[in-house]
């Protein structure tokens, strides 16, 4: 997976630098090829002889260095590689990054980049923890820098909390993300705003409120042992499930079959075909906001074999469909005292993203659209992030690449101000 890449590795100056030599040997035995660039300050904990042996490449640390120049220029050099990590990732260069500061090589590598960048942060906890800290990574995250850690645990300086790098191999997995391949379930991203380890409690603005969210795949039995089924891994889902419970909502999650945890605090019920999955909605309304975030299956088989469908020998059998209930629809279009004050859907789409999403608000009824592109290379079905754009009547906002966990807590807060803002029109507005 991993073969062939060009990493740009910059590396900052905390004590977590002691870790970086492990971390390019890791890169090099997957057959990723590194250049590294340190700070001043990283000078001070690793050197740039070891870094240079390791990676085999010079390290560039001198933004005025003349043979450096003449060699490769710093903008050829941003450039060059398919990704830029930056680990360790001080409080100082994510407040630079967080800045567009360009005051020495790296920094400026960082700013002259096109290229994605990865950042695995590593500091004191309570420079963590420090509003100014928060307020970078945001504005990070908003600019569609990927973080991956810090991790919990005793830091050199002897305090305990988040702060601490994550592991070579953690890093590694992130890296391997950035290239398509899904993070490892133990690993996360790091949220901005997380659910219940977050550096603030989430406001509860949406206690009071229910909530129904739809997830997974459906699977429509062909007989006893077979089922017609897609892709969908549920994660954005349960993201948005356990999101809206963060903030104090009554959720219902109605999902699919899929390989998940059921999400902390929310009420989780299971099913397996698109018509239960209508069912156990209906059953629970009426509610506040209805979220259908599950790719029900469009089409079941008419008539299910009641046993196993044997080879005759002759020709293959023939499967005639049926159309399955479009839960979505349904639920925006019920009677006016069940109806959820709002409904958000969802739209995979593989061309003209926005353009048929907004068709769909108005054929599904719904008061906002995720739409989202998920179309080979995307990585959206299965994976770990998410480019989603926000639908309603009068406007479309786009919203960059982030986690799916991102996606969820920012519709949560769009949802719980569009409560917050008491009236209806607003909700169907998206304002
Ligand atoms: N949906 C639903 N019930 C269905 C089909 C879809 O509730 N039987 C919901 C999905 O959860 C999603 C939205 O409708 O929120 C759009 O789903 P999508 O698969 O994008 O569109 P379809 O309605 O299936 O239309 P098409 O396949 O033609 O794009």
């Amino acid at each position: 997976m991993l073969k062939g890449k060009r990493i740009l590795l910059v590396v900052s100056g905390g004590i977590a630098a002691f870790k970086v030599p492990d971390l390019i040997r890791r890169l090099a035995e997957r057959g990723v090829s590194v250049r590294c660039a340190m700070t001043k300050a990283a000078e001070q904990f690793v050197t740039p002889l070891t870094l240079a042996a390791l990676s085999g490449e010079k390290v560039s640390a001198d933004l005025f260095s003349l043979t450096d120049e003449a060699e490769m220029g710093h903008i050829e050099l941003s450039r060059d590689a398919d990704l830029v990590v930056v680990a360790p990732a001080t409080a100082n260069i994510l407040a630079r990054m967080a800045q567009g500061l360009a005051d020495d090589m790296a920094t400026t590598l960082l700013l002259a980049t096109d290229k994605p960048v990865l950042v695995a942060p590593a500091m004191n906890v309570r420079m963590w923890h420090h509003p100014a800290t928060q307020r970078n990574i945001e504005q990070l995250k908003a600019d569609g820098v990927a973080f991956i850690g810090p991790n919990e645990g005793e830091m050199a300086c002897g305090e305990y909390g988040p702060g601490r790098m994550a592991e070579p191999l953690e890093i590694v997995a992130a890296i391997e993300m950035q290239f398509g391949k899904p993070l490892p379930r133990h690993l996360t991203l790091v949220q901005p705003r997380p659910a219940n380890n977050g550096v603030a409690p989430l406001k509860q603005d949406l206690k009071g409120k229910r909530a129904i969210v739809t997830s997974g795949p459906t699977h429509e039995p062909i007989d006893p042992v077979r089922y017609i089924a897609n892709r969908s891994s549920g994660k954005q889902g349960h993201a948005i499930a356990a999101a809206l419970a963060a903030r104090g909502a009554d959720v219902t999650l109605v999902t699919g079959p899929v390989s998940l945890p059921d999400p902390a605090g929310v009420k989780t019920v299971h099913v397996e075909a698109a018509r239960d999955m209508f069912s156990a909605c209906f059953l629970d309304l009426p509610v506040d906001i209805f979220v259908a975030a599950a790719a029900v299956a469009d089409w079941r088989v008419a008539v299910e074999a009641p046993q196993k469908m044997k080879k005759s020998g002759d020709l293959p059998p023939v499967l005639k469909l049926a159309e399955n209930p479009d839960i979505l629809r349904a639920i925006s279009t019920t009677d006016a005292k069940r109806r959820p004050a709002l409904v958000v859907g969802f739209a995979a789409e593989t061309e003209n993203v926005v353009a048929h999403a907004q068709k769909k608000l108005g054929s599904k009824g719904c008061d906002w659209i995720l739409a989202n592109d998920v179309s080979e290379g995307t990585q959206t079905f299965g994976g770990d992030s998410n480019a989603v754009h926000l639908v309603t009547a009068n406007a479309v906002e786009d919203w960059p690449r982030m986690s799916k966990s991102e996606v969820a807590a920012r519709l949560a807060e769009r949802i719980a101000a569009a409560f917050n803002d008491q009236s209806k029109k607003n909700l169907k507005k998206g304002s």
